[in-house]
């Protein structure tokens, strides 16, 4: 589906904004006008108070420009923000994507900003993920362009530059996270991420034996159990006016299928375990996104892609493991094994660019669901103003994230009898041990931040019609927006 902007609606089905009043007005007054009428008396019949995404269809009629014109709620004027107006959007193509029209127009739409935000809900909204089943002809999309008819084509096409760039890495992130886990294990997913370098991302792939020269053996004792064998990449964004000034780091977690390993998780359910690789597709759709819109900021992308199998070479709980950093850790339990990864890519990625600041997102603990539910991503930092920025952007970009504490009473959590440190706590506060984990692999007070997305990545249904699959794409919008605020070189 292509999403244009026009200065004025060519199509014959027509949508038209409304907003929460009594009469129709503006261009709804004057298209009610030309059909004697109609447009009030559905609004009337359907209880329609123009909320943000309510619809009213409107077939049949006979008007000579328009036989079809859908009321679109956008809401309180005043109140219309970013999300009012992804959500109008999203609704509009969730209505029409198979419904058999192939063309539809909006238009009451009053400026570049709200224009470029439905194009974002819109894009999110028309995402989905066909590439394993035969779909049926009648579900199959019909809607091919969606025209956004504003006043200012151009101002409108700058403004949504990200809003383009956003919807490009969230829904890749989303193809990578709905990917069955025997088509996307390391090396395919890496293949994959290499493909990238058509937009200008310079990738580089590790391989098991040159992890195995940088001493990973944390992240190499998790793919161990495995027959896919374990990489890792490095993606390079240098759009700053210095190339050569410290970077950001973004770090994810790729565990393409978590068993859990010898210490075997439960059989049900178990299949969602494929999105267990969801804090590394924030992290590669963020990416894609920054060379996308072509971000001024140097940007690295790392990340750990292993998968988590219970097999004969397969570590045993008890096992103890030297990490890239020259630390140990005694494995209580194979099944924690994100942080395993992690530790060895934020060595990496502080050893090899000495970043400004350092940033891992990874779908890490289930404890962080019974917190925050699906709600909040859990944010964990050794500095406030990053922690700060991350949650302000979240709540800019619509991913919201909130912070939880460290401390040295949970970080004593993890000291083992026999190694440096343990690769879990107790029972309680495990999202917070999970975090105190990675801390101790951050050096010399770099700024670092954190982000538990085990209950963000993958959400079941919820009505929101920007988010039509298990796969939310979480965290590129975030990762995006952090950066334009944070770390971009203003013009
Ligand atoms: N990938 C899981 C965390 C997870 C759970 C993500 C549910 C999404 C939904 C992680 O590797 C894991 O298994 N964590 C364990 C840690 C425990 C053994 C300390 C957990 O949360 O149970
Ligand atoms: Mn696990
Ligand atoms: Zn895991």
């Amino acid at each position: 589906m292509d999403v244009t902007f026009k200065t004025s609606p060519t199509t014959s089905t027509l949508a038209v904004i409304c907003h929460e009043s009594d009469a129709l007005t503006g261009e709804a007054e004057t298209l009610n006008a030309a059909q004697n009428g109609a447009l009030s008396k559905a609004a009337a019949s359907a209880r329609f108070k123009a909320k943000p995404g309510e619809i009213v269809d409107i077939l049949g009629l006979s008007g000579d420009k328009h036989d079809r014109i859908i009321l679109l709620g956008a809401g309180e004027c005043e109140k219309a923000d970013a999300r009012v107006w992804e959500k109008v959007g999203a609704s509009l193509v969730k209505k029409m994507l198979v419904s058999g029209e192939s063309e539809i127009d909006v238009t009451g739409v009053p400026d570049a900003s709200a224009a470029a935000s439905i194009k974002l809900g819109a894009a999110l909204a028309a995402y989905r993920f066909d590439d394993y089943r035969e779909v049926k002809d009648d579900q199959k999309p019909t809607l091919t362009s969606f025209g956004i008819v504003v006043s200012d084509v151009a101002a409108a096409e700058t403004a949504s530059i990200v809003a383009s760039a956003d919807a490009f890495g969230t829904n890749l992130a989303r193809d990578l996270m709905n990917m069955p886990p025997n088509d996307l294990y390391p090396e395919s997913y890496a293949n994959k991420i290499k493909e990238l370098s058509d937009l200008g991302l310079e990738i580089d792939v590790l391989n098991e034996s040159e992890m195995e020269k940088l001493g990973m053996h944390a992240l190499l004792g998790v793919g161990q159990g495995s027959e896919n064998h374990s990489r890792m990449v490095v993606m390079k964004w240098l759009g700053g006016a210095d190339k050569s000034a410290a970077p950001l780091a973004l770090v994810g977690k790729g565990v393409t299928f978590d068993t859990g390993g010898i210490s075997l998780k439960p059989g049900p359910g178990m299949e969602d375990m494929k999105g267990d690789m969801g804090g590394s597709a924030a992290v590669v759709g963020a990416m894609a996104a920054l060379a996308m819109r072509k971000a001024k900021a140097n940007v690295i992308g790392l990340v750990g892609l292993v998968e988590n199998m219970p097999d004969g070479k397969a570590q045993r709980p008890g096992d103890v493991v030297k990490s890239a950093s020259g630390k140990t850790i005694e494995i209580l339990n194979t099944d924690a094994e994100g942080r395993l990864v992690l530790c060895d890519v934020l060595w990496y990625a502080q050893d090899k660019f000495k970043p400004k600041a350092i940033i891992d997102l990874a779908t890490l603990t289930g404890a962080i669901l019974i917190a925050l539910g699906h709600e909040h991503a859990g944010v964990f930092a050794n500095n406030d103003e990053l922690a700060n920025a991350i949650t302000a952007a979240g709540e800019t970009s619509g991913e919201p994230a909130w912070r939880l504490p460290l401390g040295p009473a949970y970080d004593k959590l993890i000291d083992s009898k026999i190694a440096d440190m343990k690769n879990i706590g107790g029972r309680t506060a495990g999202s917070i041990t999970a975090a105190q984990f990675l801390q101790r692999f951050i050096e010399n007070d770099t700024p670092w931040a954190h982000i538990d997305i085990a209950g963000m990545a993958w959400k079941p249904a919820n009505g929101d019609p920007k988010e039509p699959s298990w796969a939310s794409g979480y965290g590129v919008r975030l990762l995006d927006q952090l950066i334009a605020d944070s770390y971009e070189d203003k013009a």
